[in-house]
């Protein structure tokens, strides 16, 4: 397959082709959907909730992300791998935006970076843009803010809110967004902003409209510790189960002396076997 550009997303939403995403943060998972033939791959700072246990996203580390990247990108050949900028990795001074973003680029060798928020990150996606970087936009339910947003709720309800999110998308494109996401919002305002802007728009609890889907990796596949998952999820595996199931045959074999068997051992040759203790 030849490797996914920004190009090629960008005619996909022309053609009408679906863009799929998910996310992945380390080695065997990046491998196991760049084989499943995801156009993109996100090292999102989800991982905060589900690889790290935090409860929400503000404690990941810009070195989290680089450290999480690296593991991903040397899976990923083909597949395009943007990277989320952490908590307050983007605000402030543009010098300290742009040091942030370039690390990420350099160690973690992303090919893209995604900043969530709407008009007021516009310079910091400028200057990264700027700098020859791509960026995806994330817009909506930004989980960076949810303390501010005050918990995990549908976004741009009504007319005023919706108008806002509308005008924030096309700033974000303006600044040079080469793709956005979408999440926690009315399937009518996905549809309007996807229809508004060119560049692609990636849903996620935004219903069937947006020009490509992106859910978490742990989430499609029902690994880890999230044992109800949100409604816009769907869940295509039971991983989790099945991973505890194969533990605990590990353990009651140890426990029986069924493992290790002759097969699993190595013998000396010979009498050397004898003579060792006399
Ligand atoms: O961190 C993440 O996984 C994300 C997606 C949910 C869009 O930002
Ligand atoms: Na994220």
């Amino acid at each position: 397959r030849k490797p996914v550009t920004t190009a090629k997303l960008r005619k996909m939403k022309e053609d009408g082709k679906p863009i799929t995403v998910i996310t992945a943060y380390d080695y065997p998972s990046a491998m196991l959907a760049e084989q499943a033939g995801v156009e993109v791959i996100l090292v999102g700072d989800s991982l905060g909730n589900v690889v790290l246990g935090y409860d929400s996203t503000i404690p990941v580390t810009l070195d989290d992300m680089i450290y999480h990247s690296k593991a991903v990108t040397r899976a990923a050949k083909s597949s395009f791998v943007v990277t989320d900028m952490p908590f307050m990795t983007y605000h402030g001074s543009l010098d300290t935006a742009l040091r942030n973003g370039a690390r990420i680029m350099q160690e973690g060798l992303a090919k893209a970076l995604k900043l969530e928020g709407g008009a007021e990150i516009v310079p910091a996606v400028q200057a990264l843009v700027q700098a020859g970087i791509p960026v995806m936009a994330h817009v909506g339910l930004t989980p960076q803010s949810i303390h501010q947003i005050g918990g995990y709720k549908v976004q741009g309800k009504n007319s005023a809110q919706a108008k806002k999110l509308l005008d924030d998308a096309k700033a974000l494109e303006q600044a040079g967004a080469f793709a956005i996401v979408l999440e926690l919002i009315t399937e009518q305002l996905a549809e309007q902003v996807t229809k508004q802007l060119s560049i692609p728009t990636i849903g996620i609890g935004a219903g069937a409209g947006c020009d490509g889907q992106v859910l978490v990796f742990h989430d499609v596949l029902g690994y880890g510790a999230d044992l109800h998952p949100k409604r816009f999820v769907k869940t295509y595996a039971n991983i989790g189960e099945q991973i505890r199931a194969g533990i605990q045959s590990y353990v009651e074999d140890v426990r029986e002396r069924r493992f290790p068997g002759p097969e699993h051992s190595f013998q000396m040759e010979g009498e050397v076997a004898e003579h060792l203790y006399g």
